[in-house]
């Protein structure tokens, strides 16, 4: 091959023609190879035949609309969920949301009588003509002269639509109607930001050469050390197997770190989204016993400092796609509209926690600002910064700041808001607080660092981890674990181990923080926490 190189490289310096025939050919050879990942096209305009037999969604029609395919006075239809109705002597309304956008269409009936059997909450199809009002709040309109379609009505047409327009509360939301609360505009646009976060998230590791990887969630070992798994069993009495359906004790992952070490030990860079499920009582609004985790690992590194760029990489990089998407301002304009709402609430009707539009805008600002890169303290600096701030009398803390103790979440929220006025990596803890896997730095703390931010507290954490089959043994045995269970992560370290190091970050802090989400339980789906799996 490389005879056959160096053959080229002389054939091309001594003949000219042929170096164009030669250079001619290598380009041909290149570009026959299959395209590397980081090349793969976003944002293909090209639409498969099969979604051409989908309708349009409220999203596609304001695309095309935008696009200029869809012109004023165009036939479209719509479907979606009706959300008010305002019916006068000669005219009615109907707004329609499909979840699609935030962005509803509104459906005008010039004959009212044609808009009578339409209720909020039902499911419609209604086609008509296009009309667009640049100057209105939403722009869009759609003329209707001909009855429209009902897809679906109430089960029982006496009941009341349990969303009303009047204010609910998250909490009710959940308890009473779990199934129903993705048609309110709060709760559809945090699935729609999840999703567009895994989206920019993965363009990040896709571009910087990590495979994504999907490690186990039933596992045999308790990755944290910390006891606070579930148990999988087997819950059929008649199953051969017993309870112990693995021939073993089994339990939900806290955290697949271990398995993506083994996966990285193979292919360098890897990273994983997945459910992490943990055993904790904590009724905070930053935990869940079920969660999404976004982890990494990458091989062939002893730099902490490597660890935390590629976290500083990855939210800097996938806030700005975000930004650059529109994303913000989709969130910026809900939060405005509730902003509105609240104000004008009745007292006592609207009197849940709120992150203002404001401070989310602060949030994104403060991440992608790139003046300089985020702060980076030790633990022991960060106990002594918060030791004198309460000496000078700046802060008073419910819980003591003492070296030793781990940090509280008042503590984090502190030193992210008022030492780094933004995101901060706090490194080096004792190594006595921190999990066995943790690579010992000096003087008895370990090379590992969390990521605060304000508001929040942690968001992530990472270390490097024990690359030493020997320590790593010695680890174990000294945090009192059972190595048994560990043997096939062990083994990792006697054939062919490298320095590496990781981090996991909490999927759903991340979208609280930049959608704005007071309380975790909203940045999920169907939240689980202590004595709450009601469906
Ligand atoms: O700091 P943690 O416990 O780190 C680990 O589990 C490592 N094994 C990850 C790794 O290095 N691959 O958890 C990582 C992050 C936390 O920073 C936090 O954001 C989130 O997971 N987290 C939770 N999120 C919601 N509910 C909970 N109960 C959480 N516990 C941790």
């Amino acid at each position: 091959m490389i005879a056959r190189r160096l053959l080229t490289r002389q054939l091309c310096r001594r003949q000219p023609p042929i170096l164009c025939i030669a250079s001619q050919a290598c380009a041909a050879a290149i570009a026959a190879r299959p395209t590397p990942f980081r090349e793969v096209r976003q944002n293909s305009t090209f639409t498969p035949p099969f979604l051409q037999r989908l309708p349009d969604t409220v999203s596609t029609i304001l695309e095309k609309s935008r696009k200029g395919e869809l012109v004023e006075g165009a036939a479209v239809t719509v479907h979606g969920w009706v959300r008010s109705v305002r019916k006068q002597k000669k005219i009615a309304f109907a707004q329609i949301m499909d979840g699609s956008s935030d962005q509803m269409i509104q459906l005008v009936f010039l004959d009212p009588s044609i808009a009578l059997d339409l209720k909020t909450g039902v499911s419609v199809r209604a086609t008509g003509k296009l009309e667009v009002t640049p100057t209105r709040q939403d722009p869009y309109e759609i003329s209707i002269t001909d009855p429209i379609e009902i897809l679906g009505d109430y089960a029982s047409p006496t009941d009341l639509y349990p969303l009303q327009k009047k204010f609910m509360t998250q909490e009710y939301l959940r308890r009473e109607h779990p199934a129903l609360r993705f048609r309110t505009r709060v709760n559809a646009n945090v699935m729609r930001l999840r999703s567009v976060a895994i989206t920019a998230l993965s363009a990040y590791f896709l571009q910087n050469g990590f495979f994504q990887t999907q490690p186990p969630l039933i596992t045999s070992s308790d990755c944290e050390g910390a006891g606070e798994v579930f148990t999988v069993a087997n819950s059929s009495s008649s199953s051969s197997a017993g309870e112990h359906f693995f021939g073993q004790k089994a339990y939900l992952t806290v955290s697949t770190q271990l398995h993506l070490e083994s996966l990285m030990m193979g292919l360098t860079r890897v990273w994983t989204l997945t459910p992490a499920f943990r055993a904790e009582e904590s009724m905070t609004s930053r935990h869940l016993s079920e969660f999404w985790m976004l982890e990494a690992e990458v091989a062939f590194t002893k730099d902490l400092e490597s660890v935390m760029s590629i976290v500083e990489g990855m939210i800097r990089s996938a806030v700005t796609r975000m930004k650059s998407e529109g994303v913000l301002d989709q969130i910026l304009s809900l939060k405005r509209m509730l902003e509105k709402q609240k104000a004008t609430a009745k007292e006592g009707e609207d009197d849940e926690e709120m992150v203002t539009a404001d401070e989310v805008s602060e949030r994104w600002n403060t991440l992608v600002a790139t003046e300089q890169p985020w702060k980076r303290i030790t633990y022991e600096q960060a106990i002594s910064v918060l030791q004198d701030a309460v000496a000078q009398g700046k802060v008073e803390f419910q819980h003591k700041v003492e070296y030793g103790e781990s940090l509280k979440s008042e503590h984090e929220k502190w030193l992210a808001r008022h030492y780094a006025q933004g995101p901060v990596f706090v490194t080096n803890y004792p190594a006595n607080m921190k999990p066995f896997y943790m690579l010992p730095g000096p003087d008895g703390t370990v090379e590992c660092f969390d990521l605060l931010v304000p508001d929040m507290g942690e968001l992530v954490g990472g270390s490097l981890r024990e690359h030493d089959y020997e320590r790593l043994r010695g680890a174990i045995a000294a945090s009192g674990m059972d190595p048994e269970p560990l043997e096939w992560y062990l083994e990792l370290r006697k054939w062919g181990s490298v320095p590496h190091g990781g981090f996991g970050m909490g999927f759903e802090r991340l979208i609280c923080y930049l959608g704005g989400v007071y309380n975790i339980r909203e940045a999920i789906a169907f939240p689980r926490w202590i004595d709450h799996c009601a469906c």
